[in-house]
């Protein structure tokens, strides 16, 4: 029988799994408890941005495959696989990950769910979590079983990486729930996707270990920067001629402004705490450095826009371009172009924020600061620019018309993405971060 699927959670991971799956050509029930957010996917609107999502949530809906319901009974009498897609952010005033979206939904789900349902973990956990559900579920349910299924979407590009991702990984405890979960993802792993089957703690540390090693990777090429910055280099040729040894590969060495985001950081210290509760602190005392590194890159951007501006930020108008955690996203949840901006205007300066996608959540997080949704109006009368997200529109930017708008042209590109030798000969005084003479 088809497998019918529920989907738990309709943040940036649910609203996305739960569109692909309707249309892979599954029935899809998504569940979430806020109202507002279930009317807006019900009429085919996405409440965040991510291109190309649009289309899939209103094709799917029109087609009758996917609906959306705030009540856990509907969503657990009309389906069979249950997706777990909740959020798992930094718990308050801690390190580690605030768990009561998880268990909260699984409690409120379990009531309803039939014996033979099979509740899978998309959420990025604690490893040890996956084991805590079943224990859990085997009281209060036992004829439901559980399986972990990470995810590895990148915001942005969230569609492609659901329907064509570079692999499948499953933890189970039964060959009847990898069944189950081969069904569901059958018009994917025909495409000859790996398929990898693992247990429990393997499946949900093979999530956290991909961001760590991603998350190091930039900080790598940060440190780098630093050292560069130091010694007269240029990061990004360092970049460019280390990458070309396939076993360190370019991509993820763009150095600038760090990491940020919903994942990255959160999830490089819950892993630290929870590898400290597990007795194995030792092993990744190292993140908290990647950590470090990439927060160092923020205040070296303030230290160098203050330099900049001859010492003092007071009476000093700066536009920050960009004000979400990466291009191609509306997400400014720790977003290092958003920080940069708040850490400036708490030191005394003047600032704009300008973002083609991520202002009304900026407004939302930083009530206090101004905003302008015209990039040459933002522009008007600085005496620093300071490009914190790489959005193509910033790129595609004339230096000669942007430095008509400004007092006095001096930029940062905080994510090397701008080429120097334009901005120069339209008059800019240019500085990038690990390339001082760039
Ligand atoms: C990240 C992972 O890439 C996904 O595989 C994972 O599924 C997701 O987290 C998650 O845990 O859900 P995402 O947060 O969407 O995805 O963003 P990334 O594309 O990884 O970028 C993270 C940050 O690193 C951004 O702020 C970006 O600007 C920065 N970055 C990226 C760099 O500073 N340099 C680089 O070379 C690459």
């Amino acid at each position: 029988m088809t497998p019918r699927l529920s989907v738990i959670g309709t943040g940036y991971l649910g609203a996305t799994h739960a569109a692909c799956m309707a249309e892979l050509g599954f029935e899809v029930i998504g569940l979430d408890i806020s109202p507002a957010k279930v009317e807006l996917l019900t009429k085919g609107t996405v409440p965040f941005y991510e291109p190309g999502l649009d289309e899939v949530l209103s094709r799917n809906i029109a087609n009758g495959r996917l609906r959306f319901t705030t009540d856990f009974a509907e969503a657990a009498s009309q389906a069979d696989v249950h997706f777990i897609c909740v959020g798992t952010p930094q718990a308050a005033g801690a390190q580690k990950a605030d768990m009561s979206q998880v268990f909260g939904s699984v409690e409120q789900l379990a009531p309803h769910l039939a014996d033979g349902a099979l509740v899978v973990g998309k959420s990025t956990v604690p490893v040890g979590t996956a084991d805590e559900i079943a224990r859990r579920l085997a009281v209060s349910n036992p004829g439901v079983e559980v399986a972990w299924n990470p995810e590895f979407l990148r915001e942005g590009f969230a569609v492609q990486d659901t329907l064509h991702p570079d692999r499948l990984v499953v933890g189970v405890r039964s060959a009847r729930a990898e069944e189950r979960l081969r069904e569901v993802y059958a018009p994917i792993i025909s495409d000859g996707v790996p398929f990898l089957v693992m247990d429990f703690p393997t499946a949900e540390l093979v999530k956290v270990a991909a961001n760590s090693f991603l998350a190091t990777k930039i900080s790598f090429i940060n440190a780098m920067a630093e050292v560069c910055e130091a010694a007269g280099a240029d990061v990004t040729r360092l970049a460019e001629a280390i990458g070309y040894d396939p076993r360190i590969g370019n991509r993820f060495l763009a150095a600038g402004l760090g990491f940020g985001g919903g994942c990255l950081p959160k999830d490089i210290r819950a892993f630290m705490a929870r590898a400290g509760e597990l007795g194995a602190d030792e092993a990744l005392l190292f993140l908290r450095e990647v950590d470090q590194i990439n927060l160092r890159r923020r205040m070296h951007t303030v230290d160098l826009a203050r330099k900049m501006l001859d010492g003092s930020f007071i009476d000093k108008r700066i536009t920050v371009l960009g004000a979400s955690f990466k291009p191609d996203s509306d997400d400014v949840r720790d977003s290092p172009s958003l920080d940069v901006a708040v850490a400036m205007s708490n030191a005394g300066a003047d600032v704009v924020v300008h973002d083609p996608k991520g202002l009304e959540n900026a407004a939302r997080v930083y009530p206090h600061m101004a905003y302008d949704q015209d990039v040459m109006s933002a522009l008007g009368g600085a005496d620093l620019v300071v490009l914190g997200t790489e959005w193509r529109e910033y790129r595609d930017l004339d230096p000669a018309a942007a430095a008509r708008q400004v007092r006095a042209a001096r930029i940062i590109d905080g994510r090397n993405t701008l080429d120097p030798q334009a901005w120069r000969a339209a008059g800019w005084t240019y500085r990038a971060l690990g390339r001082p003479h760039a």
